[in-house]
Order: structure tokens, then C-alpha cells, then sequence
């Protein structure tokens, strides 16, 4: 077997039955006096809050952490996390500024939350599972070879010169070092900018320009589903267009020859020349610890950054008591650490909580449609937390891939990333979980830092409902408001945008270098409300149901992309007049791209060729993910009289849905309606 990290003795077996668990996974730094803060550990693992043990519902709780938000968070704060120094202030927010700030003048550091306490107490206890891409080859790694690591990697960066407040990208595959490499920045105190390693060079560089990154942490090659991903390759063509580069680090995933050029670190050497301890930085809790770029309706993708104490405590309290994860339970969340699932629910919230957390660098579909289930049964995970688009996508290959793997260690499953249908629900609760498991849908978002309306079955009794978030989180307040009033919805039955009321401490702080964007994109659509973008609608009984995004933000397969995005890529091609690009309901992917494309007058190029162009463009400056589904050479694009795109109706025709296309009486030329979609009509004929 490949040894993992190269010096470290393997303290482990490779079996889960070989798995020597931790008893205690909660380290309890108290600092007041009183029941809430008494010295006793806590032992999280047997009363769900024992820290307000005289609540007797979840709903009694919920209410106390909207009405006494100070009291609430700041026992956990200090029930939950270790700090070097006390914070004095629980909170000091204002969203109207955008001004969010929690556990003022608190000192902690992350990386010793995550990984010291627990190896501490108990060292052989598994932190992470990495199962990788070829099925049965999974390595194990001890909170004590993780703290190793973590060292050896803080040292590296330190060696180099990397100090704190700087941004670091990584770009790497599902791994241990790649958990390492953002364990070390928060160790250390430098920010770390992750960049989901099947972005194209061109998008790789704009995250990395963005944040001004000097240090680049990637490796040679990635493997996902038996293909070799040339990763290397990539940030080479990436950091030429980056001068702020100064260093990059290459881990060596598959031992491919790549050559090496001036900037370049062999990782593997640095990691295996550096002591094995290091002094944690003492940060401040509102240091960054992370930025994480996502979409959003304009074309530059947005850098939204996390600070360190609020976002862990939420990241922690989230997946402990979303999921009812119980002492010694094997953790099974299935999303890269590039996107923030990985970030909350794969590293901080698991590694917070002392964890076995798996690190999944395959596909649910390699090498069969099995993969989940086989793996499930190999490892026997507990918990299981994955993207609808997966389970729709599994669902068609039928039941028999599920139930020949042995499924029975399965206790939770939950899903995120789009709105879970009501037959993948149903096949996800009676095939996948055999009736036997609670289903969380978890509504959330990268600015939202963890899960924030999910069924939550760690309360008692709790009823959960088919293919709805139903609840909110403690300390979560949602609203509904009507968009075009701007005034809030009361009541049940209602639909419309759904806002956040009350800050809460796992909230986004700003976009990186753009506080501005930040107030303008969140807080001004309704004065000093968080808007988070999608439309929602609330039962009779006062249950959340997510309707969609609002904006021209599209959940492809989970994955999040702005249109302007895809546009601005579109109207560089050299025959492009203009373009408008839409989602319409796509059966595996949630949403598919459609893409209107206005051609200069007098185009001869064949539109194949165009076609082809445009897909060809997509994938180098964005990613294969976001390439259109469809395409139309369009006659024009239904505008108003002052030139606004209505994309109404264009999502009405990339829908098939024409009857429905209301009034376009208001449109500068109505006829184009018609002509758009006869074209429709034929393209889709020929497919
Ligand atoms: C957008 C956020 C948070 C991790 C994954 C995506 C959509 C997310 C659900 C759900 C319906 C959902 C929303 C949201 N979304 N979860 N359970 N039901 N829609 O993070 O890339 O920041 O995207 O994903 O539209 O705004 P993200």
C-alpha cells in the first residue's frame, strides 16, 4: 500500500473493524462560573444540549435562541470551543452595513479545535477516511498522524515565508493533504482560498488575481473515476497570468513525471524535512480564516469570506445536531472540499466535533452505479450526505446496484444543493435508507457558512416531511417577503423571498475587497435583511419549502453559476451580437443551460462549428460543468421598450412551457416571442 504521508508510522489498520474509537470526542474549556459554564466536560453525546437542560422541547430551545441570542451563543461558544482568551462581547451586528461581528476580543485557534484536542485525548482515533477513487483502497488517518501532519504542513508554509493574513489557493484533489494544507493556513493564520480542482486555468487565475495569492498548494495529478486529471498542467497555465504568484506547492498524487519550472516545491520533501510539532498562531475571532468563491448574478464570481470562531461554532453545532451525530460514528459527506458542503461538513464541522470524516475522490458512478452503496457497506459509514443530482441520476440505474451492498450501518442521510423531488425523496428513504433513516434536506448556502432550515431529527419526535427543509435552525429566523411591496409575508401559505432576520454566527462577513458588493448583493434588496437569492414557501403549519433562485443564479448539478458568467464567455466569440442565457428543468441535473445566441449580421460559419466553438470556450475559461445544454442561433431576444432582456420569457421557451408566456404586450417587438419559439421547436425536434 502506498504509505499516505511519508515518514508517518502507520498506527492503523485498514479494516473499520479494526477502528480504535475515541470515548470522549469533546475537549471543554470553561471560563465562567455557573451551571452553563461549569469545569465538568460536557458530554454531547448523550443529552442533545445538555448545556440548556431545562428546555424541555427543541421548540421551547428554538425560541430561547432567537429571544436570548447572547446567552445562547456564547454558552456554546463556550461549552463547545477552545479559546486561549475569553471573548467579552457576544455579538456587535448591524445588517444594514453589513457589519456582522461575533465573540469580540475571543482568542482561539481553529486548527486546535479540530485537531490538537482531540489528539490529545484520544490520538488513534480515526479523523479521516480517504477513500479513493479505486474502490477497496482506502487509507486511514489517526487524529495523531493528522496533527503530524497538519505541523509538518504549518512549518512548510511558515519555511516559505507564508504569513498570517495571507491568501493561500489550494488546488488540490480529495485528500489528506488537502485537508492538511487548509488545516495548516488556519493553524498558522494565513486564509485559505480553495479552488475546486476541475476549474479551467482561466478561472483558477481569476480566484487566485482576485485574492492576491502568493502561494499556489496543487499536486501533479488527480484520479476521479478511473481518469487522470492533469492538475499540474492547469495552475502551470494559471500562474503565468498571475505576477502576485510567488510559490507552488506540488503534491505528488500519482508520482507522474511533471516537470518542475522555478516557482515549483516539491510538497512531498518539504513535508518530510519539517519537524512533526508546531506552535499554533493565537488569532483573533474575527481573523478570516477562509474565503470561497461562488456565483452570483453578475459575471465576476464573488469571493465570500468566513471569519474563525463564528463559522466553526456553527460548522460544529450544524453537523452535530442536524445530523444526531453520536460519539464514534463514522461521518460519510461525499462533496469536494471545493465547494463550502466540504469546507462545513467534510473538514470543520466533523474535525470540530472529533470525527471520522470521509474524504470520497471518486463519483457515484465509478466504477458502476453501486459505488455509494459499496462503499457504505466496505466502511460501514453511519451517516451519508449527498447531492439530489447524484440520487437522480442513481435512481434511473435502478434498485438493484443498492441492495445487494449491505446498508445497515446507515443511521442519517441528508441531501443539499437543490431541492430534493419527491420521488428521489421516496426512493432515498425506502431503498437507499430502508425506512430505517431520518432524511435531512438541508437548505444553505456558501454564505450562510452552515446547514440553515433542515427537518433537524436530534429533536425528539420530530415529524419530517418528503422533500422539504420544513425547520429552521436555533437562532435562524426566516421571513418571507413580497417582492415587488418589499413587505413581509405573515402567516402560512405564502410564498416569496426568503430572508434571514437575525444574524446568527456562521454568517458571511463580506465579499474579499468588495464590502460595497456585499451590502449592495445581501442587504439592500430589503432594508437590513439577509436576502439570500432564492424564493421559498411556508406551509400552513409554518413549514419551509424552497422554490428556486430568484436571481440569475443556476444550481447545475449543484453546482452554482451565474448566467452573466456563461453570457460574458458567449459574447466572446467573434460572430456573437449579444446573448441571454437561462435554465430550464433538467431531469438529472436539476437545471440545464440554455443559451439564446444573437449572431452580427452577415455570420457564413456554420453554426455546428459555432456550437462546438462556444462549448469549446465554456469549458477553457469556466469549467466542463458549465457548458450549455443547448444552444439556439436566435432570431433576437425579447426586449422592452427601454432594452431590458426579459428572460421570463426566454426561461417560458427553454421550458416548453410557450402557453404560459403571459403578457408580452410590453416587449419592443412581441413578434420575436413567436420566432423564438419556433426555433425552439425545431432544435429540440432534432435532438
Ligand atoms: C443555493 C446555494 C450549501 C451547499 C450547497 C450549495 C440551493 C441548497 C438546497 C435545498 C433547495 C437548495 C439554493 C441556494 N440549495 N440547498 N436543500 N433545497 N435548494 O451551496 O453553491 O452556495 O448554493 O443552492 O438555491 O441558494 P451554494
Amino acid at each position: 500500500m502506498k504509505r499516505l504521508i511519508l515518514s508517518l508510522p502507520s498506527v492503523l489498520g485498514r479494516g473499520a473493524s479494526k477502528l480504535k474509537l475515541r470515548n470522549n470526542a469533546n475537549t471543554t474549556t470553561s471560563l465562567q462560573g455557573g451551571r452553563e459554564f461549569s469545569d465538568e466536560a460536557v458530554d454531547h453525546s448523550t443529552t442533545p444540549f445538555p448545556e440548556f437542560d431545562s428546555f424541555k422541547t427543541h421548540d421551547e430551545l428554538y425560541q430561547f435562541s432567537l429571544n436570548s441570542p447572547e446567552f445562547f451563543w456564547g454558552t456554546l461558544a463556550r461549552s463547545r470551543l477552545k479559546w486561549f482568551r475569553d471573548f467579552g462581547q457576544v455579538k456587535d451586528c448591524d445588517l444594514i452595513r453589513g457589519h456582522i461581528r461575533w465573540f469580540l476580543d475571543g482568542q482561539l485557534n481553529v486548527a486546535v479545535n479540530c485537531v490538537d484536542r482531540h489528539a490529545e485525548k484520544n490520538p488513534d482515533s480515526i479523523a479521516l477516511i480517504w477513500e479513493k477513487d479505486e474502490p477497496g483502497t482506502q487509507e486511514y488517518v489517526s487524529y495523531r498522524e493528522l496533527l503530524q501532519l497538519v505541523c509538518r504542513m504549518s512549518n512548510v508554509l511558515e519555511s516559505h515565508g507564508v504569513k498570517r493574513g495571507d491568501r493561500v489557493a489550494i488546488y488540490l484533489p480529495q485528500s489528506p493533504v488537502a485537508v492538511a494544507a487548509m488545516l495548516a493556513c488556519a493553524r498558522i493564520g494565513a486564509i485559505h482560498n480553495v479552488v475546486f480542482a476541475g476549474f479551467s486555468a482561466e478561472a483558477l487565475a481569476g480566484r487566485i488575481i482576485d485574492a492576491q495569492a502568493e502561494t499556489v498548494i496543487t499536486a501533479d495529478q488527480g484520479v476521479r473515476g478511473g481518469k487522470i486529471i492533469e492538475l499540474k498542467h492547469v495552475v502551470d497555465e494559471a500562474v503565468q497570468t498571475c505576477p502576485c504568484v510567488k510559490r507552488v506547492f506540488v503534491y505528488q498524487r500519482t508520482g507522474a513525471d511533471v516537470p518542475m519550472g522555478k516557482l515549483d516545491i516539491n510538497l512531498d520533501k518539504e513535508l518530510a524535512s519539517q519537524p512533526d510539532t508546531h506552535t499554533p498562531a493565537v488569532l483573533d475571532s474575527e481573523d478570516y480564516l477562509f474565503m470561497l468563491y461562488t456565483s452570483g448574478s453578475t459575471g465576476k464570481p464573488k469571493g465570500i469570506a468566513h471569519t474563525q470562531a463564528g463559522y466553526l461554532l456553527y460548522a460544529g453545532l450544524t453537523m452535530k445536531h442536524v445530523f444526531d451525530y453520536q460519539d464514534k460514528e463514522l461521518f460519510g459527506c461525499v462533496a469536494d472540499i471545493g465547494w463550502i458542503t466540504g469546507h462545513s461538513y467534510v473538514v470543520y464541522g466533523p474535525l470540530s466535533n472529533g470525527a471520522a470524516t470521509l474524504l470520497f475522490e471518486s463519483t457515484p458512478v465509478y466504477p458502476n452505479p453501486g459505488r455509494y452503496w459499496e462503499t457504505v457497506e466496505r466502511l460501514k459509514l453511519n451517516h451519508l450526505y449527498l447531492a439530489p443530482t447524484a440520487l437522480r441520476m442513481l435512481l434511473k440505474s435502478g434498485n438493484s446496484w443498492v441492495t445487494r451492498y449491505d446498508r445497515s450501518s446507515l443511521r442519517k442521510l441528508g441531501c443539499v444543493g437543490e431541492p430534493l423531488n419527491r420521488e428521489a425523496w421516496e426512493w432515498f428513504y425506502e431503498v437507499i435508507g430502508e425506512k430505517r433513516c431520518d432524511i435531512c434536506d438541508t437548505w444553505w448556502q456558501t454564505e450562510t457558512g452552515g446547514i440553515a432550515i433542515t427537518p433537524r431529527p436530534s429533536a425528539p419526535g420530530a415529524e419530517i416531511r418528503p422533500a422539504m427543509p420544513m425547520r429552521p435552525f436555533f437562532g435562524i429566523e426566516p421571513v418571507l417577503m413580497e417582492p415587488q411591496m418589499g413587505t413581509e409575508l405573515k402567516g402560512g401559505n405564502v410564498k416569496g423571498a426568503l430572508c434571514i432576520k437575525r444574524p446568527w454566527p456562521g454568517m458571511a462577513r463580506t465579499i474579499y475587497g468588495d464590502h460595497q458588493r456585499f451590502i449592495d448583493t445581501y442587504y439592500k434588496t430589503y432594508h437590513g435583511l439577509y436576502f439570500t437569492g432564492d424564493g421559498a414557501y411556508r406551509t400552513q403549519d409554518g413549514y419551509y419549502q424552497i422554490t428556486g433562485r430568484m436571481d440569475d443564479v443556476l444550481n447545475v448539478s449543484g453546482h452554482r453559476l451565474g448566467t452573466a458568467e456563461i453570457e460574458d464567455v458567449i459574447d466572446d466569440l467573434e460572430e456573437t451580437a449579444e446573448s441571454a442565457v437561462v435554465g430550464f428543468p433538467h431531469e438529472i441535473k436539476g437545471w440545464g443551460i440554455y443559451a439564446f445566441v444573437v449572431l452580427k449580421d452577415e455570420v457564413n460559419t456554420p453554426e455546428n462549428e459555432m456550437k462546438e466553438q462556444l462549448k469549446a470556450m465554456v469549458k477553457q475559461r469556466i469549467s466542463g460543468f458549465a457548458q450549455p445544454d443547448v444552444i439556439m442561433f436566435a432570431p433576437g431576444l425579447p426586449k422592452t421598450r427601454s432594452g431590458k432582456i426579459m428572460r421570463r420569457i426566454l426561461r417560458k421557451i427553454a421550458a416548453n412551457q410557450p402557453e404560459e408566456l403571459g403578457d408580452v404586450s410590453t416587449l419592443f417587438d412581441p413578434g420575436v416571442v413567436d420566432a423564438l419559439a419556433e426555433k425552439h421547436n425545431q432544435i429540440t425536434k432534432k435532438s
